[in-house]
């Protein structure tokens, strides 16, 4: 596997791929790699004969007093961990490759409706840093195929949706959420989770069982949704939602319709956010 930083080198080995009939695809990442990402790049293998994986933590998603300075940055790790999943290149682009006038003045992608509910209103700003960074990577790497997990489904759907409205010839993969032995998700933030605090963290995932289990028996969303408030708030989070809403428009259930449904967590325990979703069985169809 190579290791480059440059635009250009980037460029001459997708042109290479290119030229050759091989589909190029990319994976997205801010480091600090788990086997969450490694499936992801896995899966890239199996829609692409080759495989770019790009490491860029971001400025512009993050908010004024989030983590941006003290995220994990492991590029020697990360690049081990690629390189046994097959990967062909590691992108490694710095700040002036991602947005040559500076973060702050670069052009901004907002992805209207989807980006406002859920994360979008706990962390202002977030997903149009997220939609402008992949927007440029897509620009950039100009890949046939990009893999994102169902992990983060919102950043997800407003990926999907950006790729559709701007018109990129780029097929979206979705990647399964990857788990702990307890269930809980993995994520490059867990590690900041003392030993109490990573023992209390999988009530998330309890909390989104339950929810299915409810769902399924026909509960409404409100009275789901309260009980797990209940449950991760006992457990020590402070919740900033728990939210039933469809997949599609992330719009709010409605009327009688219960299929094509997830519900959404995201809570802090400590000084760490951690999100997570499960899909709703539709309790119809599952009868
Ligand atoms: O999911 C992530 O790691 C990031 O939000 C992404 C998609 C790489 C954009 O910086």
């Amino acid at each position: 596997m190579k290791v480059v930083a440059d635009l250009a080198s980037v460029r001459a080995a997708v042109s290479r791929w290119r030229k050759r009939g091989e589909r190029v695809a990319l994976v997205p990442t801010m480091g600090n790699l788990h086997a969450g990402h490694h499936a992801l790049v896995d899966q890239a293998r199996t829609l692409a004969d080759r495989v770019v994986a790009s490491v860029f933590v971001n400025p512009t998603q993050f908010g004024p007093n989030e983590d941006f300075a003290r995220y994990p940055r492991t590029p020697q790790d990360d690049a081990e961990g690629l390189a046994a999943h097959a990967c062909d290149l590691m992108f490694m682009p710095d700040v002036d490759t991602i947005y040559p006038f500076g973060s702050a003045h670069a052009y901004r992608v907002t992805v209207p409706a989807l980006a406002d509910v859920l994360c979008g209103a706990h962390r202002p700003g977030h997903f149009d840093g997220v939609a402008t960074v992949v927007s440029r990577l897509f620009t950039l790497v100009a890949p046939d195929v990009a893999v994102f997990g169902e992990k983060d489904f919102q950043q997800l759907r407003i990926i999907e949706r950006m790729t559709v409205d701007l018109g990129f010839d780029i097929d979206i993969g979705r990647s399964a959420t990857v788990r702990e032995a307890d269930g809980l998700a993995m994520s490059s933030r867990n590690r900041y989770l003392d030993p109490g605090q990573r023992a209390r963290a999988p009530a998330i995932r309890a909390s989104l069982l339950a929810m299915a289990d409810g769902w399924r028996s026909g509960e409404t969303a409100s009275v789901l949704e309260t009980a797990a408030h209940h449950r991760l708030s006992g457990a020590g989070f402070d919740v900033d939602y728990v939210e039933i809403r469809d997949e599609a428009r992330l719009g709010r259930p409605d009327g009688d319709k219960r299929d094509g449904f997830r519900a959404f967590i995201a809570a802090r325990i400590g000084p760490t956010r951690l999100i997570d979703n499960i899909a709703l069985p539709d309790c119809i169809s599952s009868l």
